[in-house]
């Protein structure tokens, strides 16, 4: 292989440049002093910015919320994947909200790690969403604050039929509140992005207006959404192109490409933004996000990896860390990767037609234009079995990325010695589903203690479940008969919690192969009423969906818990909303009049 040929598949693959430990350096150190310089340098400079939204527009994906201590945990794993940014959470949404983002500010926001080649570097950027109001941005600053590099991203729609139907605004308005506001938030932060919301449907000539005003006003980084997924390739890389060009003082300061997958286009329409002088990305991991939702972190990262001759660009990303971090995502919102998705499905690297088996053989390359193990896959599969001690599986809990207190890893060690009985070998893949199945939970409502199913070919599925309330400690059993098993045990479980809703998708897989492998469930509940309930920062309305998982190597108890995880996450987010509405009712939290 030529060295040109070799550089553009596999040169930049390697060892995985991390290393567990907090570097013990000052993390002052590490504050942007002159963010117009910091601006101009990344602007003319090779490398692309990622700017994560995987905790903020990602978690607008129907059913996909997370609680506190997933997204703590998914903060720290994206640290670890080095994105530039973080935009943690909406902070103004939700008393739970400015929490979340306030917590990831003051830990993942304060913590240094390290780069790609083993250096240490500097945490990521925290953002916190805004509505360009000062209640908004005064709750995002109180957010980010905490950090090292807190950034303040604050937007404002300026398309036309968003302007005269959703904000009621005139151009005019429009303009004098992105330039107050932008003001107000640098007034208050260093580091200000702006959004002209629906930007990729909006004039042109207009967003030039919109974007210089932003500009003097301090804001450092522009970006440009297409929220509705609307453009194309061609026509993305075009307007990036002319309003970097256009706007008087555009190319020094950073150009940023936020794309929805409405048409498919995303990460081919942030790839034309990039290529057109962008160098900053929105994305999420596994692409989740509203509707088809936004441009995918792997599929971006990975296109400018693999083909450097084309881009010419590099981004920070630690590539060894994206399958880990794909799968703790995808855990976590409960939103399952489709087998053939590029870069993290499971077939992403399977060659199983014979012919592409016999051409691997002969050259790899043949049909694989990158390693597995440039994403971390098929790396280190070691292996604890059923004589590791707490220490071995504490230490490699630790070198996962996972940071849990001693209780935690009393429980896990429990439940990993179960399996180690039951499996002969215990892999991380395993371990990363018992974290994720084991800890985590919110306050339960309700606990299950116990399940007993009678089925096979002559017999009526019946199952007996016993639960725990833990608000009195009251123990319950239920017993009930269904069409199959699964059926019969969710009937069961009805009876003691009354908790009316409809079940949506429900998917069983193995963990890994074999015939004693996990059985992973998940599952989704819709509250089947239509109570009021939260908006996304852009004011939609978001379908009530809650997800559960459950691990096991029996599947029935798989079902039953990932069924009492989604009834618990939607128990807990009906005590939220009562607790916002009060807040509401004594006028602490101003929504601006159609936003
Ligand atoms: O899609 C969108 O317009 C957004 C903005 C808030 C940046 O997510
Ligand atoms: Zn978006």
């Amino acid at each position: 292989m030529s060295k040109a040929n070799q550089t553009e598949h596999e040169e930049m693959d390697g060892g995985d440049g991390m290393a567990d430990e907090t570097p013990a350096v000052d993390v002052e150190q590490f504050r942007i002093e002159d963010m117009k310089a910091y601006a101009r340098e990344i602007a003319h400079g090779d490398t692309v910015l990622v700017f994560d939204t995987t905790l903020r527009d990602g978690e607008q994906s129907p059913g996909a919320t997370l609680h506190m201590q997933e997204k703590m945990e998914i903060a720290h794993q994206l640290a670890r994947l080095g994105v530039d940014i973080m935009e943690a959470g909406f902070p103004a949404a939700s008393p739970g909200d400015l929490e979340a983002v306030k917590k990831i500010a003051n830990t993942v926001g304060r913590r240094p790690r390290r780069g790609k080649n083993g250096e240490i570097k500097a945490p990521p950027s925290i953002a916190g969403l805004a509505r360009a109001n000062k209640n908004d941005i005064d709750k995002a600053e109180e957010a980010v604050k905490g950090a090292v590099r807190p950034r303040i991203h604050t937007f404002l729609a300026t398309s036309d039929i968003h302007m005269q139907y959703k904000l009621r605004m005139s151009r005019d308005e429009v303009l004098e509140t992105v330039g107050d506001m932008v003001q107000y938030a640098r007034s208050l932060c260093a580091d200000v992005e702006f959004s002209p919301e629906d930007g990729g449907r909006s004039d042109p000539e207009f967003l030039v207006k919109v974007l210089e005003v932003a500009i003097q006003a301090g804001a450092t980084t522009l970006n440009i959404p297409d929220t509705v997924g609307y453009t194309t390739p061609e026509e993305y890389g075009a307007l990036i192109r002319y309003l970097r060009e256009t706007t008087p003082g555009g190319k020094d300061v950073i150009f940023s490409c936020h794309c929805h997958n409405d048409l498919g286009l995303a990460t081919a329409n942030t790839l034309s933004g990039v290529q057109s002088g962008a160098r900053q990305i929105e994305v999420t991991l596994n692409g989740i996000g509203e509707r088809a939702g936004n441009t995918s972190l792997e599929e971006s990262v990975m296109a400018i990896h693999v083909r450097p001759k084309t881009f010419g660009l590099d981004t920070n990303i630690v590539t060894q860390e994206i399958h880990r971090t794909s799968d703790m995502v995808s855990r976590y919102t409960g939103m399952v990767i489709q087998p053939n998705k590029a870069i993290v499905g499971a077939n992403a690297f399977a060659h199983e037609a014979g012919i592409h088996q016999d051409g691997m053989l002969k050259h790899k390359r043949t049909y694989e234009i990158m390693d597995a193990s440039t994403i971390g896959l098929n790396t280190s599969k070691l292996v604890l079995g059923k004589h590791s001690g707490k220490h071995a599986l504490a230490k490699k809990l630790e070198s996962m990325g996972f940071h849990l207190s001693q209780e935690e890893i009393k429980e896990v060690f429990n439940r990993f010695k179960d399996l180690a009985d039951k499996k002969k070998t215990v892999t991380e893949a395993d371990l990363e589903a018992l974290v994720g199945d084991e800890l985590y939970q919110p306050v339960e409502a309700w606990e299950l203690l116990d399940v007993q199913v009678h089925a096979g070919t002559n017999l009526t599925p019946t199952a007996v479940v016993k639960l725990r309330e833990n608000a009195t400690g009251e123990q319950k059993i239920g017993a009930a008969i269904g069409t199959g098993p699964v059926d019969a045990v969710y009937r069961a479980i009805n009876e003691i919690v009354k908790e009316p809703n409809n079940l949506v998708e429900f998917l069983v897989q193995a963990i890994t192969e074999g015939m004693d492998a996990n059985g992973d469930v998940t599952i989704r509940i819709e509250v089947p009423d239509s109570r009021g309930y939260k908006e996304t920062a852009q004011g939609r309305q978001r379908r009530r969906l809650f997800s559960g998982r459950g691990v096991e190597t029996d599947i029935i108890v798989a079902c039953a818990k990932a069924y009492m995880q989604a009834l618990n996450k939607m128990i807990d987010a009906a005590h939220s909303e009562r607790g916002l509405e009060h807040i509401e009712a004594e006028g602490e939290l101003v929504i601006e009049a159609g936003a």
